[in-house]
């Protein structure tokens, strides 16, 4: 088992990653429950797939279920309502914790109502997707979407603890695991050129599943995230911004195609690293090669790095005008994050819009 620590001071937490840690859950949790059970949110999917197993990991611990529709949806004021009051019925209390069951959607939406029922308890990520266990679970981001955007309504909340069992992925299908590589993949673009290198030598036993390999994918990515977040837990000082290398031109594309399954998060994040890459070459800050060989590895990987195989070249307007509702802007202005190279991403404040739609406009 591996231990990546989130210093935070009170709010430190561990992350154990290890594969079976699900099936021994109960020795994790036992210290996190209340009168022997913890209140548990997951979603149909989850539930009905991995539910039992999580039950019979947890061993004496008696699961309380709160169990949500599927989808993004849920992720909202209604589901947001539907756990707080199930919570509040099941008699929560300032010193539960809450646990997170499930991918993103079930991350987001348990940590936020863990932050605010009870004006706020504790809760524990134990995230069953690829992209939740390296980036949506670490860090303290929880949210709902609102009619105004994505993400929107939300709180920094801490987990308590978050627990990786990379056996979990056994049930998660080929194109989601691949969107959650994307993310791997992001770190070492952002900071660590020798992890980007590796990738590229054992991403592809990284997605097989082989269980030494995904297991270090994970381990490394988790713990960039964890050093970043550190630094910078509430994305004050540009230190935590640049984890959205890739995510600027990433939600224009997941905008233009209505936030579907035409385009899943990851994906879009595959593509804007590559876009990034590429606007940093023409604004002269990187080499082309490099720009090349970010691509090369996302398209080896079987992930989309062109615009065209999506259908949305030439549209270059139409995609910047879907920045301008980015919520990271600051005075006016969409805060971008470039690269000089592979393992050093830079964040770029003074870039005009008009720029990115002409090179959209002409990227393929
Ligand atoms: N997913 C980006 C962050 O946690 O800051």
């Amino acid at each position: 088992m591996d231990r990546v620590t989130v210093s935070l001071g009170e709010r430190s937490y561990r992350i154990l990653i290890g594969n079976g840690l699900v099936d021994r859950a109960g020795d994790h949790l036992a210290g996190f429950t209340r009168n022997g059970r913890l209140l548990v949110v997951s979603d149909e999917t989850v539930w009905s797939t991995l539910g039992a197993r999580l039950q019979t990991g947890l061993g004496d611990i008696e699961a309380v279920p709160v169990i949500v529709p599927a989808g993004e949806d849920s992720k909202s004021w209604a589901g947001l309502r539907f756990v707080v009051d199930s919570l509040l019925s099941a008699g929560v209390e300032r010193s539960d914790h809450v646990v997170a069951f499930g991918g993103g959607m079930v991350g987001d939406l348990a940590g936020f109502a863990a932050a605010i029922v009870n004006r706020g308890c504790r809760f524990i990520q134990v995230p069953t997707t690829l992209l939740a266990q390296v980036d949506s679970s670490v860090g303290g981001k929880t949210a709902i979407n609102v009619a105004a955007g994505k993400n929107l309504v939300g709180a920094f909340h801490q987990p308590s603890l978050v627990l990786i069992d990379p056996l979990l992925l056994g049930t998660l299908d080929d194109r989601q695991l691949r969107a959650g590589y994307a993310e791997i993949v992001k770190y070492g673009l952002i900071e660590d050129r020798p992890f980007f290198e590796w990738l590229e030598e054992q991403g592809g036993a990284v997605l097989a599943g082989e269980p030494a390999a995904r297991t270090k994918g994970i381990t490394i990515a988790v713990n960039g995230k964890a050093r970043i977040v550190e630094e910078d837990e509430r994305e004050t000082s540009g230190r935590r911004a640049l984890l959205n290398l890739g995510h600027t031109f990433g939600h224009a594309l997941e905008a233009e195609t209505g936030y579907s399954d035409r385009l899943l998060h990851g994906e879009a994040v595959a593509l804007g690293c590559v876009l990034a890459f590429d606007f940093s070459v023409e604004r002269d800050v990187c080499a082309a090669e490099d720009a090349a060989r970010v691509r090369r590895h996302f398209v080896a990987s079987g992930l989309p790095a062109t615009l065209s195989e999506l259908g949305l070249a030439g549209i270059g307007d139409r995609l910047a005008a879907h920045m301008v509702h980015d919520k990271k802007r600051e005075g006016g202005r969409t805060t971008f994050i470039l690269a000089r190279s592979i393992g050093q991403a830079v964040m770029d404040k003074a870039i005009e819009l008009a720029d990115v739609a002409r090179f959209l406009e002409r990227a393929r």
